[in-house]
């Protein structure tokens, strides 16, 4: 039988929250915060919400089928002092958690992502660093363990102007998560160790979402309503179309990426009255932003040529 989660309780939705996150009113407490990216399958998490319940423990994953796992766990342990997050930990950082707001970041076995065009993807670059840094509370902490030597250097040679001190080293296994056993198993007994305590405040503030224009068109025709791609700085794609003649409501799905953040949601095209409404379909969950405007805007000029 597949490993369903047995509560959603601890989810934050947070694309559909007031952005920053206000943790005193998501945890009803106000406790010192950790922050654990890359929680896979919540072993550490768990672990670390039992050993302290005196902290709000948060968790950012990528991949659905481990948040699942997690909150399993959670739940199986009874436990209330932990939230987690689905969606990449970069824009979350960036446009969900307050500047000055956690006690301790933790990262155990990152993707070391080994071949050189893949570097791209690597987490803890300097501009990354210095993100961490100014989410940190003052004296706050980055933990980091991996498994990977070059990858270890390469995050030592992004520290530059990131606001840490540094202490690095090599350790045994001791944090019991899946990676870890899984390199023990292969073998490796020693373990490349970064603390980076934070000795100055890197002034990143919340990338705050725009405020957005929705708009209502005189003139509709779906069969002939084509919306342009945008390739700027911003990428829009628009995917399919699906139109429902007895509610007049038109669907188009889209996906925007720009910076590090990809949004895929659906615009929708309603009948309201003598005009048509142009918005982001409810529901969707997305983050406003200049892309997410640069994609209403190409639907309104793909109505109004439509006609
Ligand atoms: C190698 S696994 C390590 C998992 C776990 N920490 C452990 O020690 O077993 C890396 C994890 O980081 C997650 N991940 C990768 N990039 C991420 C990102 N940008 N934001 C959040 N999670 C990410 C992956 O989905 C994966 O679960």
């Amino acid at each position: 039988m597949r490993a369903f989660y047995r509560s959603l309780k601890p989810l934050v939705l947070w694309r559909e929250q007031t952005r920053p996150l206000d943790w005193g009113q998501l945890f009803g407490r106000v406790a010192p915060v950790e922050l654990e990216i890359g929680f896979g399958s919540g072993d550490y998490l768990v672990a670390r919400a039992q050993q302290h319940p005196e902290r709000n423990l948060v968790g950012i994953e990528l991949e659905w089928a481990s948040v699942q796992r997690a909150l399993r766990k959670i739940a199986a342990a009874g436990l209330t002092n932990v939230r987690v997050l689905l969606g990449d930990a970069r824009p979350i950082l960036w446009r969900a958690i307050a500047p000055q707001s956690l006690a301790r970041i933790v990262a155990l076995f990152p993707c070391p992502w080994p071949k050189k065009h893949h570097h791209k993807h690597r987490l803890f670059d300097q501009q990354q660093l210095q993100l961490l840094n100014s989410r940190l509370c003052e004296q706050g902490e980055f933990y980091l363990l991996t498994d990977h030597k070059e990858y270890f250097q390469w995050v030592l040679s992004h520290l530059t102007d990131t606001g840490f001190t540094a202490f690095a080293r090599t350790v045994p296994p001791h944090v019991n998560t899946k990676y870890e056993q899984k390199w023990l198993a292969g073998g490796q007994t020693r373990f490349y160790e970064l603390t980076l305590r934070k000795t100055h405040h890197c002034p990143i503030p919340l990338l705050e979402d725009i405020p957005m224009e929705t708009y209502c068109v005189q003139q509709f025709d779906p069969a002939r309503f084509q919306p342009a791609d945008v390739k700027e700085a911003v990428h829009v794609v628009f995917k399919e179309m699906r139109y429902d003649p007895v509610r007049q409501i038109a669907m188009t799905r889209v996906v925007v990426v720009e910076d590090d953040l990809t949004q895929h949601f659906w615009i929708e095209v309603v009948r309201e009255g003598d005009q048509w409404r142009i918005r982001p379909a409810p529901g969707c969950g997305v983050v406003p932003t200049v892309g997410v405007q640069r994609a209403l805007d190409a639907v309104r000029a793909a109505c109004e040529s439509s006609a």
